[in-house]
């Protein structure tokens, strides 16, 4: 072990890590801020400035191996699930930037009033109920709802996309492979979206599958192997993600109810919980880089090829730069510069739309539910190196 923290250990897939990994980033970042795992095979950095600096490096840091954890998930075929999050300009730009074409703020805009309605149509049964399952309910299904209506994938197919996307994240304990179901998972879906992408080539429609294959920048095109890789993105990381800070945002609002009190006084905070929540406990914990060539930090070297983890869950509690980070305080005054989206280049181009999102479904919420309590059993988290939340939420709601 290079670190002075022998025999404390870093292990990212243990369960137990899971349940609270705040502890152990604040013990990195003051003891470790560069630690070495060579049993598991990673490096990893903690420190916020260090994480932010680290996204922006994306000379000395490459994504081209893909940014996830998992040992030889993909390798140099991470692009074909990651997309553009797993390549290094000059091929990262040039797709980025096509993609674009099809998926603007314009686009994500225009859902608006589709998001409020999607979200009536499963907030209001759940709510007749007095006590749901917000993530079965209503969180696991709207950010899919939206990402398909975006897509063009039909009302019919979304629950079963769905157990695709949570198939491909999860992982046993104790497991370093990634599982033959989350292998099966995601070619099931690339199959999916094989035949969708080849059905809007022959019948073009008004939706973003159809934007991506008419995108067009100096006659360079978007492949149908690079849509079906964006396609495969958006519902893995941005789908899961998304559902994930929904159902962070009433687990922690739920364990302080002062502060939904606050929000409930004052609707227009509900963006502010949304942030909030993105910094206590974001559902994007970590993103992966390997090194591409010898980095020198810390007193420490990080070889050339060694795999480095960013620590986005550790910087957004960093006291250099959030007072008190480890309190939940929806109107808190120093917002700091969150990591929770990355920075630099790779910088999630669907941040936009999560934040849209949670904010009309959290205000819809609030204006209805004037108290809420979380079930005494029944809260399960979901177990993966990087993203975190629940897979259920059973709560109590007094309607106002
Ligand atoms: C990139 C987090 C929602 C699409 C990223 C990155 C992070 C992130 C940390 C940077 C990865 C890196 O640097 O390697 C999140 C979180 C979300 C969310 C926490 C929700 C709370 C979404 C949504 C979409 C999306 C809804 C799309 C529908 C993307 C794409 C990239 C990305 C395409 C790659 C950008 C690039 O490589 O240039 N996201 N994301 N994300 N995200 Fe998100």
């Amino acid at each position: 072990m290079t670190s002075a923290l022998e025999p404390f250990t870093f292990d990212p897939y243990d369960y137990r890590f899971h349940d609270d990994p705040y502890p152990t980033y604040e013990r990195l970042r003051a003891d470790a801020p560069l630690y070495h795992n060579p049993d598991l095979g990673f490096w990893a950095l903690s420190r916020h400035a260090d994480v932010i600096t680290g996204f922006r490096d994306n000379v000395r840091l490459s994504s081209a191996m893909g940014v996830s954890l998992d040992p030889a998930a993909w390798g140099p075929h991470a692009h074909r699930t990651m997309s553009f999050l797993a390549m290094d300009d000059p091929r990262h730009v040039r797709m980025r930037r096509l993609v674009y074409k099809g998926f603007t703020p314009r686009r994500v805009n225009e859902m608006d009033a589709r998001i409020h309605e999607l979200t009536l149509e499963h907030l209001e049964p759940a709510l007749e109920r007095g006590s749901f399952d917000w993530i079965e309910d209503f969180a696991g299904k709207l950010p899919m709802d939206v990402i398909s209506e975006l897509m063009g994938v039909p009302a019919s197919d979304r629950a079963e996309i769905r157990r695709l996307a949570d198939l491909v994240v999860h992982r046993d304990e104790g497991v370093l492979d990634v599982p033959v179901p989350a292998i099966e998972a995601a070619l099931s879906l690339i199959t999916y979206y094989s035949e969708m992408v080849e059905a809007r080539r022959s019948n073009p429609t008004e939706d973003l599958t159809s934007a991506l294959l008419d995108a067009e920048i100096d006659g360079d095109r978007l492949s149908a192997e690079e849509i079906i890789g964006f396609m495969f993105l958006m519902v893995v990381a941005g789908n899961e993600t998304t559902t994930k800070l929904l159902g962070n945002a009433l687990y922690w609002a739920g364990r302080n109810p002062a502060e939904y009190a606050k929000v409930q006084a004052e609707p227009d905070l509900v963006p502010d919980w949304v942030e909030e929540t993105l910094r206590y406990d974001t559902s994007s914990q970590l993103v992966a880089r390997s090194a591409a060539t010898d980095i020198e930090m810390h007193g420490l070297t990080i070889p050339e090829g060694a795999k480095v983890l960013l620590l986005i869950g550790s910087a957004n509690r960093d006291s250099e730069v959030f007072d008190d980070g480890d309190t939940y305080r929806i109107d808190r005054a120093d917002k700091g510069n969150l990591a929770s989206f990355g920075a630099g280049v790779h910088f999630c181009l669907g941040a936009h739309l999560a934040r849209l999102e949670a904010t009309i479904a959290l205000r819809e919420f609030t204006t209805r539910v004037k108290r809420y309590g979380l079930a005494e059993t029944g809260i399960e988290r979901v177990h993966s190196t990087n993203v975190r939340g629940f897979a259920h939420l059973p709560v109590q709601v007094e309607v106002a």
